[in-house]
């Protein structure tokens, strides 16, 4: 493990019951669509208008109020208690589910949706299934520009939902980075289609305000204080949403936030990542460094084996940036006071790394 300081914060390496999607947001929308539709009885409603209600119907209403847990056997030395946030139980397997159906639903409310519209976007993977589980609810066409890197299972997924893939095999040439050649791609086909709407979770505030709306609250209603919150960082939503959350009740909560190594969100030299879920080849734009107190950085050995131990030890199968996130505690163990609540956000579920993160094989060849 090394330390090093970056704006001013610690970072280091290692190496080796709340209302969910938001009742009161659903109370909101329908009062909203009353009045709507009372206008439409009088001749003015547009029929390619759609009814953002829909969203938080069948599997929408599904997402959220996941179950956050005691790692007490993982953590079984430690004198603070771990609890995890199993974003696993979301119906799309991951947290990407809250900002999803949060962004399509608001796009729906303003009308940038429409019967019609091609929902477009750029993800390596949980992001896609995410949308493409919500796209299908709706009847809405979902396009997805991916890359090399998604997974094969991750594939499957986004096709069997009814989502069409769009793979960019080739990097960006003047960066050598996939993502702009992916967002590059995004705007051609929003000029190809003419009627696509492009998600763009690293710059929609939609994604951060679904934390703070729901992953956070759930997570204060659970635990009487959190000292310490340990979360992964790619687009930077689930921590700006969640530290906003924490810092707007005046709690005096340590953020932590977990980066791929070779990831340049917070600055650093770039360097190849293998998995997808932790990390960014750019700033994203919603990003905002000064809520954060502290930064580690995973390698993917410590991503393995903490997935391992975890499964070991609690029986959890989860993804790649969950081992991360729990090494993160580890490796700062020293530093956490006796008695502290430490609440650490899981993001996915491990079945989708069955081949990779799991695999023997695979770990010796390429960790
Ligand atoms: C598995 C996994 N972990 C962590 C993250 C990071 O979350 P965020 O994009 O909200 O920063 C993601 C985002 O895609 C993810 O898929």
């Amino acid at each position: 493990m090394t330390d090093r300081r970056l704006s001013g914060k610690r970072s280091s390496m290692i190496e080796g019951g709340m209302t969910g999607n938001g009742d009161d947001d659903g109370r909101n929308i329908r009062r909203q669509l009353r009045l709507r539709k009372g206008a439409g009885r009088m001749g003015d409603l547009d029929p390619g208008l759609m009814d953002a209600t829909e969203a938080l119907d069948g599997i929408g209403s599904a997402i959220g109020r996941t179950p956050l847990v005691a790692l007490s056997r993982l953590f079984r030395e430690e004198t603070f208690r771990v609890y995890g946030k199993l974003e696993m139980m979301n119906p799309g397997g991951s947290a990407k589910d809250r900002p999803a159906l949060r962004i399509i639903r608001e796009a729906i409310r303003s009308g940038d949706i429409r019967r019609g519209t091609t929902v477009i976007e750029s993800s390596s993977g949980n992001m896609a299934v995410s949308l493409a589980q919500i796209c299908r609810g709706l009847g809405l066409r979902f396009i997805c520009v991916v890359d090399p890197r998604t997974t094969e299972s991750h594939l499957r997924l986004i096709r069997l939902l009814g989502g069409e893939v769009e793979l960019v095999s080739s990097p960006d040439p003047v960066s050598g980075d996939y993502l702009p050649a992916r967002i590059e791609r995004v705007k051609q086909l929003q000029r190809q289609i003419g009627n696509g709407y492009w998600t763009n979770q690293y710059g929609n505030p939609n994604n951060y305000l679904a934390h703070y709306e729901t992953t956070m609250p759930e997570m204060m209603e659970a635990l009487p204080r959190i000292d310490y919150l340990f979360c992964g960082v790619s687009s930077c939503g689930t921590i700006r949403g969640c530290a906003e959350r924490l810092k707007d009740g005046g709690l005096p909560t340590t953020i932590v936030a977990v980066d791929a190594a070779g990831s340049v969100i917070f600055g650093g030299a770039k360097g190849t990542r293998k998995f997808p879920g932790l990390g960014a080849a750019m700033v994203p734009p919603i990003a905002r460094a000064e809520l954060i107190d502290r930064i580690v950085y995973a390698t993917e050995r410590v991503c393995v084996d903490m997935c391992r131990e975890l499964l070991r030890s609690e029986g959890i199968l989860a993804g790649a940036s969950s081992g991360g996130v729990l090494a993160a505690i580890r490796s700062l163990r020293d530093d956490i006071p006796p008695g502290s609540i430490c609440a650490a956000i899981l993001p996915d579920r491990g079945d989708r790394y069955l081949d990779t993160v799991y695999n023997d094989e695979w770990v010796a060849n390429n960790v």
